[in-house]
């Protein structure tokens, strides 16, 4: 069987090796050595100057929206993954959807200003398959309306603009450390800062507010990563240029290989290193794909039609219409990507598409 992404797993020594220091020290949270260690290689190999590892990639959402979302309107994109618009509703503040680039995939700057009310706080974009929202343009719009601009960044891991970590963008940037994740802690997540003041705020905030052991700065969850999830990290971590350059060579056979007439791939924005974390293909139709997905179902290969639905359709979001997101929802699948994706399914997966098409 071939899904659309197969978990990365290092050697079963190296993390071992890992666990047995969290052994040694008989401590498995709160921090740890794991944690603290992961942190700063972290830092190094992404060059940012803040970072908290979390347990997952949504927490950190949810923490960025209680700190600047204020409850109010947060203007957002549909064509993500539920976590991005469902942590607005769970934060209880409300979404407000701007459509989409049709070729960039993220929201679209130029119709984000129409959507500003006076109770918008912040603005909540993703970098959509790790291709970058237009960072300068949404600045100057925030800047000129007094707003907060979270990133959800959890497709971008590695993703440099402009020579720049993309977690380097905007307030807060988050991150996914999920086991389909190029780079992963099996669940996990990070969030990132350049402001120390915001920094120390999301750090009290994903530790219960904790002020020592006795006092309490102000509310906190818990968002804690353990030993057991920054072993896993500590050990995928020296794979990672690997990784990346393995899934470079899926992504290239595919775009030698796929009849790209009849399909429409993504669209990177300049000056970006990409991170070639999806294959997404845009088709004619939804017939088309539908087409498509049945065939290569039958063969046991099973894409994934990421992002499906778009967001502002879901009963509980009370979304405006958003003609281009919903109209690439119905077309977009995400090809198998991974490492140790062999050439003989890569070659089968290209046929069955092209024939189909
Ligand atoms: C765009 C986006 N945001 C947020 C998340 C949530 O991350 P996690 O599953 O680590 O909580 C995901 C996860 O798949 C995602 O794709």
């Amino acid at each position: 069987m071939i899904n659309v992404t197969k978990t990365f797993l290092p050697l079963l020594e190296e993390y071992n090796k890992q666990l047995q220091r969290a052994w040694e020290k008989q401590w498995l949270t709160n921090r740890g050595e794991l944690v603290l260690e992961l942190e700063q290689k972290l830092k190094e190999y992404l060059n940012t100057s803040n970072i908290i590892v979390t347990n997952n990639g949504t927490v950190p959402l949810q923490i960025a929206l209680k700190l600047l979302g204020n409850q109010g309107e947060i203007i957002t994109t549909p064509f993500s993954y539920v976590a991005t618009s469902a942590a607005i509703v769970w934060e209880n503040c409300t979404p407000v959807f701007v459509d989409i680039h049709a070729e960039y995939l993220s929201i679209d700057e130029t119709k984000i200003e129409a959507a500003i009310t006076n109770k918008t706080t912040a603005i909540l974009a993703t970098h959509v398959f790790g291709n970058p929202c237009n960072v300068e343009a949404i600045e100057v719009i925030a800047q000129k309306h007094n707003l907060k601009v979270i990133y959800d960044a959890a497709h971008s891991f590695g993703v440099t603009y402009k020579r720049k970590s993309l977690f380097n963008y905007g307030d807060i940037s988050t991150c996914s450390f999920h086991a389909t994740k190029l780079f992963h802690t099996g669940e996990g997540g990070a969030m990132f800062t350049n402001c120390e003041t915001l920094y120390n705020k999301m750090f009290y905030s994903h530790n219960f507010g904790h002020n020592g052991a006795l006092d309490f700065y102000d509310v906190g969850i818990n968002g804690k990563m353990s030993e057991l999830q920054a072993a896993m990290g500590l050990s995928v971590l020296p794979y990672i240029e690997n990784i990346i350059l393995e899934r470079k060579k899926v992504v290239d056979y595919y775009n030698s290989n796929l009849d790209l007439s009849k399909i429409q791939t993504l669209k990177l924005r300049d000056h970006t290193q990409w991170n070639f974390s999806y294959y997404p293909i845009i088709f004619e139709s939804e017939e088309k794909l539908l087409k498509v997905e049945r065939k290569l179902n039958e063969s046991q290969i099973f894409p994934r039609r990421y992002f499906y639905p778009s967001l502002n359709t879901l009963g509980y979001m009370k979304g405006n219409k958003m003609d281009i997101s919903e109209n690439i929802s119905c077309k977009i699948l995400c090809l198998p990507l991974y490492v140790g994706l062999l050439d003989v399914e890569l070659q089968k997966i290209v046929s069955i598409i092209n024939y189909n098409l």
